[in-house]
């Protein structure tokens, strides 16, 4: 698992450019599933035929935050937008890459109150002396992910892009290990989640699935004067109750809570505030699906250094692969 999450979370996909990252998945799910696809949006599209049960669509974005150059000045430092949440607190001093290799650092303008600080006074420079020199190597348009190495602390594992790699992770181990199922189970690498859940509504439309279930990170309150959430890394999967962006159709929600008290999976219930995920989308499809949501404890989300819980991540495996071989009448 640490060896596939390190691939996951340092593989290269902002939003709109996940290229790079669905090539790597598409190697590791190829011997486990029976077609492939990519549709319009980019999502990568995996079927794992059953044997005439339900259609199960499975979600994790491949998706990462990011930025975008969206000006070069004469003496070669770009100034960006944001793709996705990205804070200016967390951004400035960080080390970002671009597709084509090209490494940058970001820079701020002087700013004497530290609220003034915000994206539009920050800037990155990759080296260049000039616009010239800037412009061989990026133009306006290209994005740019953080650039952190992934690296384990015991049992916490800490990257960029865990939100939703790590989700990534766990849908490829259910693809692994889950073996012959009654249902069609599609795998779903969305895009563009962080922008507005948009691969995920596209490939739910084009599915129709009986019941969708996307997996996704989510917040803490187990950090020193966090948030008020009921939710703490190592206690297991997290069934989600709402977030911004859905409530889980409750019969769902309960038959996933039956399923973990069944199979003795440690999970622990989640009402986030704040934030979205696919199943929103996947949910308002067409005339409706039953949609829910696992969830992977992660603090520090939209930084270089989320962190996750690497036996969270074991347990949301066997909660979704438990929930593939069961019946799934709700
Ligand atoms: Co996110
Ligand atoms: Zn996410």
């Amino acid at each position: 698992m640490k060896t596939l999450l390190t691939k996951l979370t340092e593989a290269y996909g902002p939003s709109g450019s996940e290229g790079p990252v669905r090539e790597l998945i598409r190697k590791e799910v190829e011997p486990y599933v029976d077609e492939i696809r990519v549709d319009a949006l980019g999502n990568l599209i995996c079927l794992k035929k059953g044997t005439g049960g339900k259609k199960v669509l499975l979600d994790a974005h491949m998706d990462e935050i990011g930025l975008m150059v969206t000006h070069i000045d004469k003496d070669g430092f770009l100034r960006y937008g944001t793709i996705g949440g990205v804070n200016p607190f967390i951004s400035l001093g960080q080390r970002v890459y671009f597709e084509n290799g090209t490494f940058g650092v970001i820079g701020s303008e002087r700013v004497d109150d530290p609220k003034d600080l915000k994206t539009e006074k920050l800037f990155v420079d990759i080296g260049a002396k000039n616009k010239e020199e800037a412009s061989a190597k990026v133009k306006v348009g290209d994005s740019a992910a953080f650039f952190q190495p992934a690296v384990c602390l015991g049992s916490r594992f800490v990257a960029k892009a865990l939100d939703d790699r790590a989700a990534c992770a766990v849908l490829i181990e259910t693809l692994k290990r889950v073996g012959e199922t009654a249902h069609d189970i599609y795998a779903v690498f969305a895009t563009q989640e962080e922008v507005g859940l948009r691969g995920a509504r596209v490939a739910a439309f084009g599915i129709e699935p009986d019941v969708g279930i996307a997996i996704d990170v989510t917040r803490t309150g187990d950090t020193p004067k966090s948030i008020t959430m009921d939710v703490s890394l190592g206690a297991g999967a997290a069934i989600k109750v709402k977030d911004s962006s859905l409530i889980c159709t409750p019969a769902l929600r309960d038959y996933m809570v039956k399923m973990a008290q069944e199979k003795g999976i440690r999970y622990q219930m989640e009402v986030l505030e704040a934030g979205g995920t696919d199943s929103g989308a996947i949910q308002m499809t067409k005339a409706g699906i039953p949609a829910g949501v696992i969830s992977i404890p992660c603090r520090y989300i939209h930084s270089p250094c989320e962190m996750v819980d690497l036996d969270d991540v074991e347990e949301c495996v066997k909660l979704t692969v438990a929930l593939c071989q069961s019946p799934l009448e709700f």
